[in-house]
């Protein structure tokens, strides 16, 4: 079976950037699961929170992580990015749980409140909701990640750069 990588952590650390730059590095498919839940829901996220709601939207990235994780061999591996908030869903938790290759991009509050405000995440609208977000989702990032990946000071070529590393040493290895 080829690898698949997967990137967790909160919002505006990176890991959409960091997962394309490194899928490129690698020659592997790249796969977004917020953009796959956009895709099918025809709606950009925020749309879809303001039509159906929180709950229609995790069901259909439930969907999307599942997919993606799991599918067909296709003979290349794959670098997928996860939505910071993939990891609440039971399903996915215990999915990840038995997966070799999660990476935890780990933020500080600040850095990814100044990347994620203003834009187009809706659980970025209130300063109040991300810092509880970004309080309750540590301890699921940590103990789900099998590599604990510091992005503080760093570019995503950077990240990208040492994430490779790290695969190759466990490739050699068996172990990081
Ligand atoms: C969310 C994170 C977003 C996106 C949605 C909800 C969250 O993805 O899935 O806005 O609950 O943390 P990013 O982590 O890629 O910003």
């Amino acid at each position: 079976m080829a690898p698949t990588v997967i990137l967790i952590g909160f919002m505006g650390s990176g890991k959409s950037a960091v997962g394309r730059r490194l899928a490129r590095r690698l020659g592997w498919q790249f796969i977004d699961t917020d953009s796959l839940v956009e895709d099918r829901a025809g709606r950009t996220i925020a749309q879809l929170f303001d039509s159906d709601g929180e709950d229609a939207f995790r069901k259909l990235e439930q969907e999307a992580v599942i997919k993606s994780i799991g599918g067909q061999d296709s003979g290349v591996g794959r670098v997928v990015s996860l939505g910071g908030g993939a990891v609440t869903s039971r399903t996915v938790a215990s999915r990840l749980e038995k997966e070799p290759l999660v990476f935890f991009l780990d933020i500080d509050l600040e850095t990814a409140y100044r990347r994620a405000c203003g834009g187009a995440r809706p659980l970025a609208r209130d300063r109040a909701v991300f810092n509880r977000l970004f309080s309750e989702r540590e301890k699921s990032y940590m103990r789900l990640a099998r590599f604990i990946v510091d992005t503080r000071g760093k570019s995503a070529d950077q990240l990208a750069g040492e994430i490779n590393s790290l695969l190759s040493r466990q490739q050699r290895t068996g172990s990081a």
